[in-house]
Order: C-alpha cells, then structure tokens, then sequence
C-alpha cells in the first residue's frame, strides 16, 4: 500500500528521550517512525521517503572509533534535516566540522541560549526575552562547524548551540528540545515540520480508516482470532478489527480466577452488548487456580500463568477452526524496546506475560492494528471508535492479574481478601475525584499477619499495600502524594469493610528502583 501521509523519520542513537521527539510530533499530527541508525541502510532510505529526517542524542562520543554514524545518503536526500546533541555532533563531524572532548565545557541540565543577530525561521517564537531556556546534557561538543553552517545561538558552554545551513535546511542543536525542560522546545519542532512541508494530517479519523484498509488488505477473508483481557489495548484493537472484517474475527476472553471485582462480567457486557461480535467466554477458573495453588515464587507463577494460558487459549481458538492470523494489542513503546539501539533490556527484570510463541505454534500470523501508536494514542482511537469513556480510561491491568499482587503464597481466600480491598480503593479514588490523575492504582495484599484490635478483641489478620503511580508509558514512576486525609480515610474504609484486613500501609517507591507492581 502507498503512503498516504508524508512520514518523517527519526534515525535513533540511543537517547533515553528519543521517544518523546516523536511524542512532540505526533501532538503536531505529524506521522513519524523511530529506527536505530544499524538499520538505516540505503535501501531503507529509499523505501521509507522521509520528507524529513532528525538524527536523535544518544550516549556514544562521535570521536571515539567506531561510534555510530547515519548512512552518508541521508544528507544527499534533499529534505530537511535536524540534529539533536550527539545527532548535532554526528552532523558536523560528517560534513566537515570538528567535536572535541570535555575539558570543562561539558554541560548538564539546564543552560540559557542566548541569539546571535541573524534570525532563522527554526527560531520563530523564540528569544522573546533574549534567551530560552534549555536542557543540555553532552560531554563532548562542537569546535568548529561543518562549511555552510552559520551560529544562530550560542549558550556559555556551548557556542554553537545552534547552528544551520539554510542553503540545505540542515539544522542542528546541542541541546534537547524534546524534553520538558526546553520549555519553548515544541515550537522549535512545529517550526522545523513546517519548513519541510508536513502538512499535519496525521489525526485519529485518518489513522483508522487506513487501519480498517489495511486490516482487509492482510487478512482477506481469512479468520482471525484475538485474546481479549479486558484491559484497552486488546479491546481498541479488537473493535478496530471488527469494524474492518465483522465476524471473521472471534475475541477469547478467558477468566484465569485472577481479575478483579465484577472485572468479568463488566468485559462481557461490554462486548456482548455494544459489539455484539463472536465472543468465547473461557471460564478457566479452576485450571489456574489449581495449579497455582500455594506457589510462592514470582517467576513461577509468571511461567505457570503464561503457559496455561496458550494452552487455553489455544484449546478455545481450535474451536472456531481454521483461523489463520492473531490479533493482538501490540503498542509502539513495545516495539521500539524490542530493536531498540541497546538491543532492549539487557536483563529480565520480570518475564512478561503475553501470547510470545503462540504464533509459531499455531502457524498464526500476526494482526497488530496498534504497532504504531502511543498509549494515549490508543485510547483516542478508542474514543473515535466509540467505546465507552469509562472503559478506555481504564488503568493497565497486567496480564498475570492479581497472582502478581499477592506477594507469597497464592490462596483463593486471599485473592477473595485483595478483591474487595482493591474495589473499596478504587472507590475511593474515583469518589475523590483522582482516577484520572493516576497511571495505575492497585492493592497488594502482603504475606504477613499482624495483630490489632477492633471493637474489644484481638484481631490477626493480614496487612495489605496500596499502590498508585503517575508514569507516561510505565516506564518510570513515581508514586502518587495522595493527602493524608484521603489515606486515613481509605485505610478506616478497608479496615472496616473488607474481614481479613487488619492494616494498610502505603508504598511510596519509585520505580526506579522498584517496579509498579509488587512481583
Ligand atoms: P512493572 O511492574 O514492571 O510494570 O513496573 C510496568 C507496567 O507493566 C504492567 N505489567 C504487565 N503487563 N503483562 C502485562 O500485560 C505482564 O506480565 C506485566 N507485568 C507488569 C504493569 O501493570 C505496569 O503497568
């Protein structure tokens, strides 16, 4: 299929905020593709056809052999181009300018850049009070620049903070004006996409039309199948594909006994109701609780849930025979993580629970409507789509549910325990007025008993730990300042409502170094 949007691409050397150059310009409804620089290769270059290009930071120094350099074709492309700190150092060293080491002009965090005389059209809506504020972060820096390159900014460590060759619209800045603290930085980018061209049609509307194109293109009149959790991802995509191929496609939704209060029911009249689609309702309950029965080690349950779950699932699927693709919820961040410049995560934190490997044993194909979008990105598709509000601004649920929040033994009247704790929780949270705020929330139920009293008697029950955190993509996290009033008020409701609760602590750590959830 040809490319009806113009696409800029973003050649990526590793920088921990690549990610939010392309959130900047997705808010300008410009479409945008992150690739590592290995795999830029001439071909690449020729079938993607950036209308522009912007070469990311990233943690190498451009001086030391080997160090990762763009394609030289990318400058021979005739579209506009953008280096960001090491894409500004790649820049220049490749064109005939000079970066050195250090020495005391490294700069990290904030910097003020001051204009030199000339204006330049990059810089419309800057220097308003002579200086913008930016974020630096580079050891090495720019000595002399590439010929054709003029200064247009300059910061006291950095006195090619900004610098351009006009005659080429090559554009390059030693600072980050992706990240929060340049705070005048979107302009900078709304700026560069409207010198390119772009014409900013990459809307919510536009993307799901082409999706239900595509969709009918791979899949034909073949049958496909989607293992529904309830949570939005898989429910956007479920509904986008429905919308593309009606009843070829059959959602699995199976009840693992690890959901959350009324989780279940709410999911099946969600889409028993509103879509009225093939829908498998897998009550597998006993399975998993059965065989987690007792298990303790997070690991484990991890592996138990995930391998129970392709045997069910594919149990289920074998029921409407002859399906050929699968569907699934994959997102954009998962994507980048997986070919990322550092090759991913290094080391398993967790094993995450999904579908991985079910594809290949069941000779499916996969269907992933959503590859190209960012969380918030997927819950307003799901609004075009008309889900219901209340649904798509669900927090993430994790696949293993509530066995990762039961840190321990796994026993069915625990999980009952964590249930209604959880609920009254939420509750509380959505009466204050706070759900939204909040990336996630959940109680985790400890394994530990402690001892109280209540009314004249002696109690000696189990402690529970809430959890709520503020994150963008889950990523990183800090935990949500809930007042004390709310706390108080919710650990008295807990306490009170929920028998076997004896005590409610409050987890205030970030992630890193924690993690979000407790397993
Ligand atoms: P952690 O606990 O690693 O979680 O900080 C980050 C985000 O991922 C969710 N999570 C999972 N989601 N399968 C999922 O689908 C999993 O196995 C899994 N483990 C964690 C977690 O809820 C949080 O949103």
């Amino acid at each position: 299929m040809t490319n009806i949007h113009d696409r800029l691409l973003i050649i990526d050397f590793g920088s921990q905020v690549t990610q939010l150059i392309a959130r900047r310009l997705r808010e300008l409804n410009v479409y945008c593709e992150i690739h590592p620089y290995q795999n830029v290769t001439n071909a690449f270059l020729a079938e993607f056809a950036p209308k522009a290009v912007i070469l990311s930071g990233g943690p190498a120094s451009v001086i030391n052999e080997g160090s990762p350099r763009p394609p030289s074709t990318v400058f021979d492309l005739n579209v506009p181009i953008l280096g960001i700190c090491y894409g500004q150092q790649v820049m220049m060293e490749v064109l005939g300018g000079k970066v050195e080491s250090g020495h005391g002009t490294a700069e990290f965090g904030r910097a003020f850049v001051t204009p030199e005389a000339e204006k330049l059209a990059l810089l419309d809506g800057w220097f308003e009070d002579d200086k913008e504020q930016v974020w630096m972060s580079h050891g090495d820096h720019v000595s002399k620049i590439a010929p054709g390159f003029e200064v247009y900014g300059t910061s006291p460590n950095a006195p090619f903070a900004i610098t351009a060759d006009t005659s080429r619209n090559f554009f390059a800045v030693q600072f980050h004006p992706e990240v929060h603290h340049t705070p005048n930085g979107a302009k900078l980018y709304e700026n560069f996409v409207k010198m390119a061209g772009f014409k900013g049609d990459w809307t919510m509307g536009a993307y799901r039309e082409e999706a239900i194109t595509k969709i009918r293109e791979q899949v034909g009149d073949a049958k496909v199948i989607c293992g529904l959790s309830g949570g939005v991802d898989s429910s956007v995509a479920a509904v986008l594909i429905h919308e593309a191929i009606g009843d070829q496609l059959t959602c699995v939704f199976v009840n693992n006994g690890l959901l959350r209060k009324d989780e279940a029911e709410e999911v099946i009249t969600m889409f028993r109701d509103n879509y009225n689609m093939p829908f498998i309702y897998a009550d597998e309950r006993e399975l998993f609780l059965g065989e987690l029965d007792g298990q303790r080690d997070p690991e484990t349950k991890r592996k138990i849930i995930g391998k129970l779950f392709i045997d069910v699932f594919q149990k289920h699927a074998a029921e409407v025979g002859g399906a050929k693709f699968l569907a699934q919820g994959t997102l954009y961040p998962d994507v980048i993580e997986s070919v990322s410049f550092s090759g991913g995560p290094s080391v398993t934190i967790k094993s995450h629970h999904n579908v991985g490997g079910l594809p290949e044993k069941m000779g499916l194909k996969l269907v992933e409507p959503l590859r190209e979008l960012f969380k918030d990105e997927v819950r307003e598709l799901g609004r075009e789509l008309g889900l219901p509000t209340g649904f798509i601004g669900r927090h993430p649920f994790p696949g293993p549910g509530l066995a990762i929040r039961c840190p321990g033994e796994i026993t069915r009247p625990k999980l009952e325990i964590l249930r209604e704790a959880d609920a009254i929780y939420i509750d509380q949270i959505r009466k204050h007025g706070l759900y939204d705020e909040i990336w996630q929330a959940f109680v985790a139920i400890l394994p530990v008993k402690t001892v109280g009293v209540m009314g004249d008697g002696r109690t000696y029950d189990f402690a529970c730990a809430l959890r709520a955190v503020t994150s963008v993509d889950g990523m990183t996290a800090d935990y949500y300042p809930f007042s004390h009033e709310f706390l108080g008020e919710t650990a008295t409701r807990i306490i009170n409502e929920v028998p076997g609760i004896n005590r409610v602590t409050y987890d205030i750590t970030s992630k890193p170094p924690g993690t979000i959830e407790w397993e």
